[in-house]
């Protein structure tokens, strides 16, 4: 026989059945709706480009393409310039998030690098090692309300550990894990999984070390937040021969008509 708590448990549960949170982070690990809809409900995907060339950046910028920009020590060695004056310099072109990232691997000094990046201007994302001091400062620091990257991520686990830090976005290096034999997406996907198990996380999923447009996609495909992409990559994106066959013809076409559109 039904006990009265049973039957106050199905009406509940027959009320949430019907409700898009029920659809979305219950069943979604069974039907798969998880991957294809729970992420449209709290994501947009997001260009940062990943270069410490001012001039690539002012060019990308224009383009109005780009969300934000990420550095790191070799990137900014590349330039041969003074760190802090690029990363200013930067933080002038783009109004979204620029990543610099601290050099000391020590808890303290990486704390107060740290402060010092985030004081330049209100974008700065502070980028931290995936190590337990980088944690630590990411957790620090991500209370104080600065934005926290937290770089040369390379597992789950690891993404689990910035996660529970405050980190505003975690950085997978998927092209070094391809390098090594692995499948770098697949540890992005592993990602977008977990963090969409525990809506109220907040870590974003920036998909890092991108090598081709497909990684752009497959990250679409996933969900990713974030992919901070080379500018040679960024350009590749636009490329495709049937879309110039396709203007060539129309351009000799137009130019039949002998019209202008300007007059
Ligand atoms: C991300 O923030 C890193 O700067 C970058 O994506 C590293 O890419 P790489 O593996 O091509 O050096």
């Amino acid at each position: 026989m039904l006990r009265i708590q049973h039957l106050i448990h199905m009406e509940a549960g027959a009320k949430q059945f019907l409700t898009e949170e029920f659809w979305i982070f219950r069943l979604a690990p069974i039907t798969g709706f998880h991957v294809k809809h729970a992420n449209r409900q709290r994501r947009r995907m997001k260009f940062f480009v990943d270069t410490a060339d001012t001039e690539e950046i002012r060019e990308l910028s224009d383009t109005g393409l780009l969300d934000g920009v990420t550095t790191n020590p070799s990137l900014i060695a590349k330039t041969g310039r003074n760190f802090l004056e690029v990363v200013a310099e930067i933080c002038t072109i783009v109004d979204g998030p620029v990543s610099a990232e601290v050099a000391a691997t020590d808890f303290d000094t990486m704390l107060e690098e740290g402060k010092k990046l985030a004081g330049i201007a209100e974008n700065i994302a502070v980028k931290v090692p995936l190590t337990m001091a980088g944690l630590k400062t990411c957790s620090h620091l991500s209370r104080a309300g600065t934005q926290v990257n937290v770089t040369l991520c390379f597992s789950a686990a690891q993404a689990i550990l910035a996660a529970k830090a405050g980190a505003t976005y975690i950085s997978p290096f998927v092209g070094r894990l391809d390098d090594i034999g692995q499948n770098g997406m697949d540890l992005i996907g592993d990602i977008v999984q977990i963090y969409n198990n525990y809506p109220t996380l907040k870590t974003e999923v920036l998909v890092a070390s991108i090598r081709n447009p497909t990684h752009i996609v497959t990250a679409g495909l996933m969900g990713a937040d974030v992919c901070t992409i080379p500018p040679q990559v960024l350009k590749q994106l636009v490329a495709h021969p049937l879309t110039d066959k396709g203007l060539a013809a129309f351009m000799a076409d137009w130019e039949k008509t002998g019209q202008n559109i300007l007059g």
